[in-house]
């Protein structure tokens, strides 16, 4: 348990000393509370919420006031969290739309990080919202924003030209001004490459076990989610006795380097 305040620095020094990082989903101020005291470093507030809180089918229908209603409860359940939370689809469609946003969930939200999907294409965003003092983290790899484009939640950079991609435009992002990275469901090898090449941290979820910091939705660790269960998925709760213990559990396993082994990775 700590009561220290976590900041970016923090998660820079943690990710140059070698010190895995816990990254989980939270919605809500009583999750938010239990998942900082067992020491979780980073709580995203995910466009998930869509589907684990709202019960639709993708993320699409979240609006910029439902991320804000959310992150609010969760800096409120949670002082000392760093606080990440997702841009929902299409409040990013151009700069002045990205800067509206992404400024009202850092002043009503209380986000210390936006997160918003995409690579070379977004460049010009990040820039801004970075000289306008706001940081971010960039989401690479599976977008789970784009599925209709995409056919479907799938592996994403398998082959040697989009793995090219997909680094290339992690570099470009670091270059923008982005001040992390997440990378979802990619080969453990492209994970592996992109966290090292980059000296912001490297969040994975699905992208094997040498990223910095490693993230899961909070209903996947507690096994409550419905539907299709990726590979990287694992049910804490399963082998603990309380919900405190199970994350608890996924904590110890990050940051031991148990979770994820083989049978997690792409
Ligand atoms: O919305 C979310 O929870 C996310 C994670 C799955 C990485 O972006």
């Amino acid at each position: 348990m700590s009561n220290q305040a976590i900041t970016l620095n923090t998660l820079k020094k943690m990710k140059h000393s070698g010190e895995k990082i816990t990254c989980l989903t939270a919605y809500d101020a009583s999750f938010a509370k239990v998942l900082e005291d067992a020491g979780v470093e980073i709580l995203l507030v995910g466009d998930s919420l869509g589907m684990v809180i709202q019960g639709h089918d993708s993320t699409l229908p979240v609006s910029i006031n439902d991320m804000i209603y959310h992150t609010a409860n969760v800096r409120r359940g949670s002082p000392n969290a760093f606080i990440m939370a997702d841009m929902p689809f299409m409040s990013y469609a151009n700069v002045e739309q990205t800067l509206k946003n992404a400024g009202r969930i850092m002043k009503q939200g209380g986000a210390q990080m936006v997160k918003l999907e995409g690579g070379a294409p977004f460049v010009e965003r990040v820039k801004q919202l970075v000289d306008h003092g706001i940081p971010v983290c960039a989401h690479l790899g599976l977008m789970p924003q784009t599925v209709h484009k995409l056919g479907g939640y799938r592996v994403q950079g398998r082959d040697d030209n989009s793995a090219q991609k997909i680094a290339d435009e992690a570099q470009a992002m670091q270059d923008a001004g982005a001040d992390m990275l997440l990378l979802e469901c990619i080969p453990a090898e492209l994970g592996k490459k992109v966290t090292k090449l980059l000296d912001i941290p490297v969040i994975g979820i699905g992208a094997g076990p040498d990223c910095d910091a490693q993230v899961l939705v909070l209903q996947d660790v507690l096994g409550i989610s419905q539907g299709h269960h990726p590979k990287f998925h694992r049910n804490f709760l399963e082998a603990a006795d309380s919900i405190e213990a199970a994350v608890a559990m996924y904590v110890q396993a990050v940051k031991s380097g148990e979770y994820p082994a083989a049978e997690h990775c792409y």
